[in-house]
């Protein structure tokens, strides 16, 4: 591998980015990070889709997660769980992904020198994802199903021993939620505050958690001065969270053939679904759904009036905000934040096909 320079002074001296933030990262001194300089995304007021009255909040603000190395914030974790794996020196990682995981891990390991075995939902993963795990190298396996199927094979193999040189870097892994959480802190340095609102497209649940644990760390370690309200976003028929939380349920309503256009977000069985219902219950935000007709709309709007391509995964938190802002439960005075957590060149049927351009 390639010398990085990785000093603390340089470190530092980054404007943004998830070894910027080591000192909040429960890391020894010791390890050398694997990185591509990931995380640093862009911030971006959209003034348009304000003035268009798409929104109707002034001071909402897209975090463009498209903008990481390998084009979604799964760079954020992966930074973090490959150096983790690597300093255990393991022969490879091993990941069930709707396709950005297995995106993201493949140039890792790449980087890493490590081996990189992915087990992807045959027929579910958009084609620039499964590329880009080809072209770093990715040792592919399909199988028949949804990913919670895959999950369910990787996590059978790695708790049966059968990969015992393999080290799993799914999101129940904690290092890589250590690294996601860095995207609440860059969020409070750029606006100098807390958003009021953070709106984040939820599939496995991982991220909603991790961006929760951010604010939270900033908050009693003094950083912030308040808490963010999270509130999670589902496709309609992929929404085991948002089902539950409409009916007032503490656990989810698991769903056996999820259904969306978002393939990144298209997961019935949530692993870390308790951790994300903590984080909504705790911050007094909520879950909600949004339908594909609503995902494609809000994703055309990003693309025409702001300039920013995010795949459907992603548009589901602007469509999420034109759903809720409705209804009034997000107000003109708030301050919030839409994640977009992955690139449109991810997904190009979703942009030729469906969206009709
Ligand atoms: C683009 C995109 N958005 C959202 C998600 C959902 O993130 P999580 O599984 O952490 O909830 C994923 C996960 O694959 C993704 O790739």
């Amino acid at each position: 591998m390639e010398e990085v320079d990785f000093s603390w002074e340089r470190a530092k001296a980054r404007r943004f980015g998830v070894w910027r933030y080591r000192e909040l990262l429960p890391l020894r001194d010791d390890l050398r990070p694997v990185t591509l300089s990931e995380g640093g995304t862009p911030l971006i007021k959209v003034s348009n889709l304000y003035e268009k009255r798409v929104v109707n909040t002034p001071n909402t603000y897209v975090k463009f997660e498209g903008a990481n190395p390998t084009g979604s914030f799964k760079d954020r974790g992966m930074t973090v769980g490959v150096t983790i794996a690597k300093s255990l020196s393991v022969d490879g990682v091993v990941v069930a992904s709707t396709g950005n995981t297995a995106a993201s891990a493949a140039a890792y390991a790449a980087r890493a020198g490590l081996r990189c075995l992915v087990v992807l939902p045959k027929g579910g993963v958009a084609i620039g994802k499964l590329a880009q795990a080809l072209l770093h190298g990715a040792e592919v396996r399909e199988v028949e199903g949804t990913f919670d199927t895959a999950l369910e094979l990787v996590l059978e193999s790695v708790m049966g021993g059968e990969m015992e040189r393999f080290y799993p870097l799914n999101s129940y892994n904690p290092w890589r939620l250590e690294g996601q959480k860095t995207l609440a802190f860059e969020v409070v340095e750029e606006l100098g505050e807390v958003p009021d609102f953070v709106l984040v497209p939820v599939g496995n649940a991982g991220n909603i958690s991790a961006i929760w644990k951010g604010f939270k760390e900033l908050y009693s370690f003094g950083y912030a001065d308040k808490l963010p309200r999270m509130v999670g976003v589902q496709a309609e028929a992929a929404a085991p969270l948002a089902k539950a939380w409409a009916l007032g349920l503490k656990k989810p309503v698991f769903v056996d053939d999820p259904r969306t256009i978002a393939s990144a977000i298209r997961i019935g069985r949530p692993v870390n679904w308790s951790k994300a219902m903590r984080a909504v219950e705790e911050s007094k935000g909520f879950f909600v759904s949004v339908d594909d007709g609503e995902i494609l709309d809000a994703m055309r709007l990003l693309a025409r009036e702001e300039g920013i391509g995010v795949e459907p995964a992603s548009s589901v938190s602007l469509a999420a905000l034109r759903r809720v802002a409705g209804e009034g439960r997000i107000g003109k005075g708030d301050l919030v934040v839409l994640v977009a957590t992955g690139h449109a060149l991810k997904d190009p049927d979703a942009m030729m096909g469906k969206l009709k351009v």
